[in-house]
């Protein structure tokens, strides 16, 4: 059992309640934020729909949604894991952060804690996708230990038009 809160040296990850809706939706709603995600700029609506899904199954065991935290309880972000494919052990990650608060290193801190916390779930593979342009998140992902393997052509339709995606992967020691 994976717990709950999930602890870095700067930031806490725990489940979302419904009162996150308050400093979530200014992001979520933030089309800087959205720019390269297959996702928003999010309607109060939408960002109602990502909390209801998150509490319906965000808790585990194959898919977590946390809150990314400062130590005082400040919202800054969100992160997602997701066992992707048991049988094989494989999950891919996601996140996303405050304009606000960008640049100082929280990304990679969230996502080295995500590949360790793959690591704890018994994961052999873990994957993240970008958008090619994604240059801050292409780093993030490298210093998290992950590396490109590929470029998957027109992977995302989004907004009406086909994206690209650079697929990164890390394959953690047994
Ligand atoms: C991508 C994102 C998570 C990065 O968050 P962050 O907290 O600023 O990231 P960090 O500070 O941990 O690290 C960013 C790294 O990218 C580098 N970087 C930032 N902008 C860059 C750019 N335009 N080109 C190249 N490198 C860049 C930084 O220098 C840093 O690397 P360094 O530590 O080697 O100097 C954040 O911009 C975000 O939430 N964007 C919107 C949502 C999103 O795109 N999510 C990812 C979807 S795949």
């Amino acid at each position: 059992m994976v717990a709950m809160i999930v602890t870095t040296s700067r930031l806490h990850l725990r489940a979302f309640s419904a009162t996150d809706f308050a400093w979530l939706h200014p992001i979520t709603a933030n089309p800087a934020v959205t720019r390269y995600t297959d996702w928003g700029p999010n309607t109060p609506a939408d960002t109602q729909a990502f909390l209801d899904e998150a509490s319906r199954t965000g808790s585990g065991p194959e898919e977590f949604t946390w809150a990314v935290t400062l130590p005082d309880g400040t919202g800054i972000g969100s992160a997602g894991l997701q066992v992707t494919s048991p049988r094989n052990r494989r999950a891919s990650f996601g996140y996303m952060l405050d304009p606000a608060r960008w640049g100082q290193g929280y990304a990679s801190e969230v996502a080295q804690t995500l590949v360790a916390t793959a690591q704890s779930l018994g994961m052999h593979r873990v994957e993240a996708t970008c958008h090619p342009d994604n240059a801050a998140s292409a780093r993030v992902l490298e210093k998290a230990g992950l590396t490109l393997e590929s470029q998957l052509r027109d992977h995302l339709l989004v907004r009406g038009a086909w994206r690209d995606s650079l697929l990164f992967a890390a394959v953690l020691a047994d």
